[in-house]
Parts: C-alpha cells; structure tokens; sequence
C-alpha cells in the first residue's frame, strides 16, 4: 500500500542532562563523550512518560493532518521502553486522544519507527493512521556504566500516514544470531522463586558500531533499489541519531558528504526508536521539506535489526 505522511509531532522531556552533569557521576569528559559520539546533551523524562510524550508528539501530528483522533484507522506505537507492557502504548495513547481503532505496539528497538510504519502503512486502505514512536530509555539505562549511559536519552515522535499516490519503498531487516549484542532484559522477575534482578540495557559497543558502519550504507543502497530517483537527487537523509561517528562513516562509504545527513544528535543523543522522527518534525517545523522532496529514512538496533524507507514529501 502506497502512503504519504500528512503530519508530524515530536515531543522531548524538560529535562536537559549536559555531558557536564556527566562528568559528576561517572568518569568520562565533554571531550571524550563529543569526540567518541557527538553528543553533547540529551532529555531526560521526570514527569513525563512514554504514553504522555507519545500523546503529545500524536496530537501536533493530527492538528496539522487536519484528522481527529476519531477518524483513525489504527495506531501503532513502536516502543522498547513502554511504561507497562500490558496496556500497550499504543492503547494508552488511543485512549487519551480519543481514538477506537486498533492499537498496538511494534518492539524492533531502535529500527522500530519503520517497522511500525511498514505496518501502519496496510491501514492505509481504511483511513489515515497513527504512527508513534516513544522511548524512555532513562529507565533501563545503567547510569553507572560509562560506555552505554552517554549516548541514549529520551522522547517521543510520530506521523499520520494517508493513502498515497507516489512512489514509496520500506525495507526491513534482521541480523542472525546477534542476540547478545545489545541486551535489555526487560521483565525483571526471573521466574518461581527466583527473585529480581535489574534489567539494564548491555552493549558490546565496538560489535554494535562495526555492525552499524556496514549496514547504514547498505539499507541506503536497499532503499534506492528500483526506484525512479538516484541518490543524488535525495533532498534529505535522516538516520537514527545514534552517533556521529557512525553516520560519518556512513556517508564516506556512500561517497557522499555527511552534510546531506539531518542530524540533531548533538542535542538530544540516541532516543532509540523515536530519534528519526523527531529529525523529521523538525526538518518539516523549520520548512526544510518541500512538496515532491525525496527523503531517505535509515536506522539499525538492537536485535540486531535495521531498516530503510524511501519516500517523497507531500
Ligand atoms: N568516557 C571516557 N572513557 C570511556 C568512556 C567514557 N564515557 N566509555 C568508554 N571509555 C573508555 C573505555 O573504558 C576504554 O578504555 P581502555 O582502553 O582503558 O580500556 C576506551 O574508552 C575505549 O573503549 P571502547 O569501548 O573501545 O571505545 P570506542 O571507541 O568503541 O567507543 C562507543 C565506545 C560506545 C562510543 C562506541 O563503541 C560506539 O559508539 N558504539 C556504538 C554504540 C551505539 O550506537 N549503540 C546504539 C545502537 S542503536
């Protein structure tokens, strides 16, 4: 089913965390955590939760889609990070916009923007969808482990999709046997009479960047495969706001400049799976998308997992 973007939203938590305020809990510098990923702050969510960054990302993407929340097809969440797992986010935040239709999550870490658009986009038939993505990654980070609590943060992100006319192409993938590479336990209760054990989020770092180098440049060539525009002709190419150094490389292997990559990394680090969208609300908030532009989506994660998605702005 072919698709269009109608709306976006994002929304991101009060709170600013400084590679500074880093520097007091473990021991790392501004220089070292800029240099190894280019991050220099991310949001951290207090008050807010998954299901109230995600309505609100929601509810800026039905205002300027024009749609009630009434007239939704469906809403698909992608999460890793949910506030519980039953209800589904995606419940959660039908409920509080208002909206009976099919609601669910889609878990494919940080490749799960697109997955849950993929999905979403077999809605499109009925009516326009809700695509949301809303991680808290705060809650599962080890803020004592200096190599991993550096680079993630929180927020939310989301699109309403529409039938479309143009183009479009998304493409999913999933390494084998790379289970133990980025690990959060999730359910912390091990079993009869085992007791709690916390649930962090566990990274090979080196493994995760090797991994992600390779596939970025290759889910980018996946994305272009048949379709009716070259990748010079791309406007924008939003990747998951992982780390500079990654995105960099990237774009070397592309023989590309990196300039042609949106990145707001610095400010708000990896959000896992909301970090494209919120790229996207903000080149569409600042005007940088015009009707007919090309935009390439591209993002890899745990699992470990990848996607690609090109399409043109409507
Ligand atoms: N501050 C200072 N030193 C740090 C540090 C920090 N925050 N984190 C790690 N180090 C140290 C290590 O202890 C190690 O020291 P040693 O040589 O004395 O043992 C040294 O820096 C190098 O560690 P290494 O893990 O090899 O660093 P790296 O250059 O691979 O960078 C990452 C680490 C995590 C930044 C990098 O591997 C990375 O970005 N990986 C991808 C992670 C990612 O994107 N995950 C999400 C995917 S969705």
């Amino acid at each position: 089913m072919q698709w269009r973007i109608v709306g976006t939203g994002s929304c991101v938590p009060e709170k600013v965390l400084t590679n500074a305020d880093l520097e007091k809990m473990v021991d790392t510098s501004d220089e070292w955590i800029v240099t190894h990923s280019g991050v220099r702050e991310r949001r951290i969510a207090v008050t807010e939760t998954v299901a109230s960054m995600g309505s609100q990302a929601a509810r800026q993407a039905l205002q300027e889609a024009g749609i009630e929340a009434s007239a939704l097809a469906a809403v698909v969440c992608s999460t890793c990070t949910g506030d519980m797992i039953c209800p589904p986010t995606a419940c959660q935040i039908a409920a509080a916009l208002g909206a009976s239709c099919p609601a669910f999550d889609v878990n494919a870490a940080c490749s799960g923007f697109l997955y849950a658009l993929q999905v979403g986009s077999s809605f499109c038939e009925s009516g326009p969808v809700l695509v949301v993505a809303a991680e808290k990654l705060s809650r599962v980070v080890d803020w004592t482990d200096r190599s991993s609590c550096i680079l993630f943060g929180d927020g939310a992100a989301a699109v309403v999709l529409q039938r479309g006319e143009t183009w479009s192409q998304i493409c999913l993938h999933a390494q084998e046997d790379a289970r133990d590479v980025l690990t959060i336990p999730g359910l912390n209760h091990g079993g009869v009479g085992e007791g709690l054990s916390p649930s962090y989020l566990v990274m090979k770092g080196p493994e995760v960047f090797r991994y992600a180098t390779t596939i970025l440049p290759e889910m980018v060539s996946r994305a272009m495969e048949g379709a009716p525009v070259s990748l010079e002709e791309v406007r924008w190419i939003v990747p998951h706001q992982a780390n500079y150094r990654i995105i960099s490389s990237a774009a070397k292997r592309l023989g590309i400049p990196v300039e042609r990559f949106a990145l707001n990394l610095e400010r708000y680090g990896n959000t896992s799976s909301s970090s494209i969208g919120i790229m996207l609300d903000e080149l569409n908030k600042k005007g940088c998308l015009k009707k007919g532009d090309w935009v390439v989506l591209v993002a890899f994660g745990g699992g470990l997992t990848a996607a690609s998605a090109l399409f043109q702005w409507a």
